[in-house]
């Protein structure tokens, strides 16, 4: 599945937010956009999930639009704050994305929640989880109809430091299981390094692609490498490139 972004241009009303955008991720590969807040991160995702219509340019998700997409459950959403609602448990809540999309039954719930290391929580409420495993819920929940398509906004802004750690070296490891295409978004660039193919820097609003910067190294990429210099170069590159990116907009 890939998605293809055509000069995407988005205004609300005289406010200019994004300019021509125009990118392409590949089928199964991880790309993470990174960029200055309220340069555009979330409207390029609701773009492509067709919650939002471009003012100009197009999008298309395998040759279709992402309404289209959306409808044949091929693009699974995850935002910042877990969407769980609080009068239902771990399970139910999953079990809320097949009642919406209609699509019974293509991964288990529960074996989804247990692997996801949530074995012993299916009958937890959201209040009786911990951030990370709320996160753990809202992302199992955004996976469970097997989109081949992942939209991830920020999933882990709201952990701290180590639990967010350990969070990314688990979503690679699930997407090392099942081969997906991924958009992430995150403020994070050691995060976003640790993760990626690739990392599309965003200049500040109007969002521009500054820079495309591609991690060539195998994934997925285990919690160590932190500590290994050739990431720790990857890390300042990608860094070096935000700062240039917020330069060339002031
Ligand atoms: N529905 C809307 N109506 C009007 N303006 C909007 C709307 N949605 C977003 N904007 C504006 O568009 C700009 C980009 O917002 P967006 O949420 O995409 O930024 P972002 O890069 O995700 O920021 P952050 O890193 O803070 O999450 C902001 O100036 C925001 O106020
Ligand atoms: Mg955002």
């Amino acid at each position: 599945m890939t998605i293809e972004f055509s000069s995407v241009d988005k205004r609300f009303g005289q406010v200019e937010v994004l300019q021509s955008v125009s990118l392409t991720v590949k089928d199964g590969e991880f790309v993470t956009l990174i960029g200055p807040s309220g340069c555009g991160k979330t409207t390029l995702l609701r773009i492509a999930a067709g919650l939002e219509t471009p003012s100009g340019g197009e999008v298309k998700v395998n040759g279709d639009t992402p309404r289209n997409a959306c409808r044949q459950h091929q693009i699974g959403v995850a935002f910042q704050r877990p969407a769980l609602l609080a009068s239902r448990t771990a399970l139910k809540n999953v079990m809320m994305t097949l009642e919406i999309t209609g699509r019974e039954g293509a991964l288990s719930p529960g074996d989804l929640l247990t692997d996801f290391g949530l074995g012993g929580f299916h009958d937890h409420y959201p209040h009786q989880l911990s951030g990370g495993m709320q996160q753990r819920v809202n992302i199992a929940a955004a996976l469970v109809h097997n989109p081949p398509i992942l939209l991830l906004d920020e999933p882990f802004g709201a952990l701290d430091e180590l639990t967010r750690e350990s969070m990314g070296e688990w979503l690679g490891g699930v997407l090392n299981r099942s081969s997906k295409t991924v958009i992430f978004v995150t403020h994070s660039v050691e995060e976003a390094t640790i993760l990626s193919d690739r990392i599309v820097v965003l200049s500040a609003r109007p969002g521009r692609i500054s820079e495309i910067i591609t991690v060539d190294m195998s994934r997925p990429r285990s919690r160590e490498i932190r500590t290994d210099e050739g990431f720790l170069r990857e890390v300042a590159k990608v860094r070096s490139s935000l700062y240039r990116a917020v330069e060339m907009s002031q």
